[in-house]
């Protein structure tokens, strides 16, 4: 690709608001996300991301605002709806059925079924499933003894990785995360990190809600910066520094932010 030639969103928002009653939860929220790139939301407590991630993912209705996929305006109607578009949404609870085992969870919903009168019976196609399991557990090198394992028997880290590998399974385009490495511990975030460069360079667009700086720095390509409901900022990670993010996140000056850091 000629590198002159600016990219071309996958995904676009503009001018997003969202009030629930007299609250304003976002009032102009605008960002941008590209295949092959992980853009990340960052801002502080209140400051409208998860209101923002639940418009994109289709799970409420923005006030106003647009959005573009492929550079055409689009309503999203319902989650379902989103992921009929190819959007995907890993969520902080993860959404697993921890009695279930792991096959059955990267199909929750979307339960693989034989073809024909077994198939009208409702009998779930079991083998193409756990195969299904394995090659896209094995696609993203996630390590895991067995898809019959009930997910109540996984670590942390590993519920992550179902929960990830659901997503891209089915969501081939963008993948939605809010604070995945939130409740993980130091390696199990490595590994979801590693994750997320791995779908990435599947040509998956990746959004991903983190208050964690350093793991911003790490994964993402891109840094929109929220601030009471708006957007005060969108940089490419390597044209900022942490203390820049931090200071447009909350407001002070970088010289105050760097006071601090001190
Ligand atoms: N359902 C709701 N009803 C009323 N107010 C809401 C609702 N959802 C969010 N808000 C308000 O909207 C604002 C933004 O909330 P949101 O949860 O999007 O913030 P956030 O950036 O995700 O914060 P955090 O980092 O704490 O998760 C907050 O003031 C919140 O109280
Ligand atoms: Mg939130």
């Amino acid at each position: 690709m000629d590198v002159a030639t600016p990219k071309a969103a996958i995904l676009e928002a503009r001018g997003i608001s969202k009030t629930f009653g007299r609250v304003t939860a976002l009032s102009d929220a605008t960002f941008s996300a590209y295949a092959g790139e992980v853009s990340a939301i960052v801002g502080d407590n209140g400051a409208g991301k998860s209101t923002f991630i639940k418009i994109l993912s289709g799970a409420i209705a923005p006030s106003g605002g647009d959005f573009l996929l492929d550079g055409k305006p689009v309503h999203l109607t319902s989650p379902q709806d989103a992921r009929d578009h190819g959007i995907e949404t890993v969520y902080q609870d993860l959404a697993l059925a921890p009695s279930l085992d792991v096959a059955s969870n990267l199909f929750l919903g979307r339960e693989a079924r034989l073809p024909g009168i077994l198939g009208r019976l409702g009998f779930l196609d079991d083998r193409l499933m756990r195969a299904r399991a394995r090659q896209e557990l094995e696609d993203l090198q996630v390590g895991l003894s067995s898809v019959s394992q009930p997910v109540f028997t996984l670590s942390g880290g590993q519920r992550q990785a179902i929960a990830v590998a659901r997503a891209t399974a089915w969501g081939k385009r963008i993948v939605i995360m809010d604070e995945p490495t939130a409740a993980l511990g130091v390696r199990e975030s490595a590994m979801v990190l590693k994750l997320i460069e791995r779908i990435k360079q599947n040509g998956v667009a990746v959004i991903m809600i983190s208050h964690s700086m350093p793991e911003v720095f790490e994964v993402a390509d891109r840094i929109t910066i929220l601030r009471l409901g708006r957007t005060v900022r969108q940089m490419r990670r390597d044209e900022t520094t942490m203390t820049d993010v931090v200071a447009f996140m909350t407001g002070a000056s970088v010289e105050f932010v760097q006071e601090i850091e001190r």
